[in-house]
């Protein structure tokens, strides 16, 4: 499908209009339900708990950290594990709260291993050839039926957290779907288990993936390190080293340039669709039931639209290209790239949780830059994305990550 044809079919459309969006004729009302769900969950009011508790929970994983980590130089063998432990445990404890992984010892691992194979359920490799991979996802399905089936027991001694979450569900949002799953019709438990962990599989696998190389491209590059710590060093709350204005941090140019151009260069998701009607773009008529698929890489690797005015070649990350000098102000910017941007995708089914993906990323590098020094000691396969799991969202290194770190001696910027 033409780029052109692309940027027309996705319309940028704002989560805040959802109302609007969820009126889809054509959506069965099971599949209309789940997504109304979903977008009021991620970007209402109910965000405020699970993005205050991962705030607090990252706070509290780096204070853990530089405990662990001292003053002078320690060797890690891949800076990759610790956004996929670490910082994963962070944001299931915010969303799903502590118990899903204290009944399920395995749950992250099997997490990691599902999420890096899932082409294998796309294409349909028999079990045979993929035991382990198939293994590890029936034991994540089991682990969160018996954590819903845990939670709904609890329901008789319910404990509230600060945000009015009920602690044992998490977020309360659980604990509302599965008694309006439980009374629909061909939801059964193992159903309802795969339901949430769908969504377990959209809160973790690209956002995580994408704060790690965030970091990365920041700790690599010293003067983007320091651009970036003056930003965050703006941002902070006096007497509060682990806590920022959030709002503020959201907004600044380096960090938002840098977070946009990281899901430029590593996101690489299709999208696939089936017209409800014939659809006219420009001189080509889709007919109504034909199977589409369109992808963000024409459009983010565009060198008419990425690499004009001498900007460096298209698969170099940089984050100028985001930046635009207004006076003597940086300022981030997304003008002319339109529909060329689609890390996303668009329309109905667009991405309910950018915002949060977005908040995770940054504070997560603004705690980075503040509490550590990170030496990157990798070349090679490890700054290079593994393109196994091409087609289905942010791509990972495809090998390990050595660094050296150490803590940050007063822990501000
Ligand atoms: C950088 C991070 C992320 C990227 C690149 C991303 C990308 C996407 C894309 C492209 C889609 C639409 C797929 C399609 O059109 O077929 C999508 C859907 C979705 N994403 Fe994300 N996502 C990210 C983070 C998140 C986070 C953090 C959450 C949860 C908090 C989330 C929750 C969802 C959900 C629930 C859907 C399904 C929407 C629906 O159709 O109802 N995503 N995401």
């Amino acid at each position: 499908m033409s780029e052109s044809i692309v940027a027309t079919h996705y319309i940028d459309s704002d989560p805040d209009t959802i109302e609007e969006n969820s009126k889809h004729p054509t959506q069965p009302v099971m599949h209309r339900i789940v997504h109304d769900m979903n977008r009021k969950f991620l970007t209402g009011s109910d965000a405020t708990g699970f993005t205050a508790r991962f705030q607090e929970g990252l706070g509290e994983l780096c204070m853990g950290k530089k405990e662990l980590i001292g003053d002078n130089w320690v060797l890690e063998e891949d800076l990759y594990t610790f956004f996929r432990h670490d910082l994963t445990s962070t944001v299931i404890n915010a969303v799903f709260g502590t118990s899903i992984l204290k009944l399920n010892p395995t749950f992250l691992a099997d997490f990691w291993t599902f999420s890096d194979n899932l082409t294998v359920f796309m294409v349909r490799v028999p079990r045979c050839l993929a035991w382990r991979v198939y293994n590890a996802r029936d034991r994540l399905l089991s682990g969160m039926k018996k954590w819903q089936e845990w939670a709904n027991t609890q329901s008789n001694n319910v404990e509230m957290d600060k945000y009015g979450d009920e602690i044992c569900w998490g977020s309360s949002f659980f604990k509302e779907r599965y008694d309006i799953m439980s009374r629909l019709k061909g939801f059964d438990p193992v159903s309802m288990a795969a339901q949430e962990l769908s969504f377990l599989y959209a809160l973790n696998a690209n956002a995580i993936i994408a704060t790690f190389w965030c970091a990365l491209e920041v700790f690599k590059n010293p003067s983007l390190l320091e651009a970036v710590r003056e930003e965050v060093q703006s941002c902070t709350i006096p007497n509060q080293p682990l806590k920022f204005d959030t709002q503020r941090l959201l907004n600044m140019p380096h960090l938002q340039a840098i977070y946009a151009e990281t899901l430029r260069i590593r996101g690489h998701g299709v999208f696939i669709r089936k017209a409800d009607r014939d659809v006219q773009f420009h001189d080509h008529v889709v007919q109504k039931g034909t199977i589409t698929i369109s992808s963000s890489t024409p459009g983010h690797f565009n060198p008419d639209v990425w690499s004009k005015n001498q900007y460096p070649p298209v698969d170099v990350f940089w984050a100028g290209r985001f930046l635009k000098q207004d006076g003597d102000k940086v300022q981030f910017s997304k003008g002319g790239v339109e529909g060329s941007w689609l890390p996303f995708g668009g329309g109905w089914n667009m991405c309910p949780g950018k915002r949060f993906a977005k908040l995770q990323a940054i504070v997560t590098v603004a705690m980075l830059v503040t509490q550590f020094d990170i030496d990157v000691l990798a070349s090679g396969r490890g700054i290079k994305m593994s393109m196994k799991s091409f087609g289905v969202g942010i791509l990972g290194p495809s090998g390990k990550v050595p660094v050296r770190i150490r803590r940050r001696s007063n822990g501000t910027t």
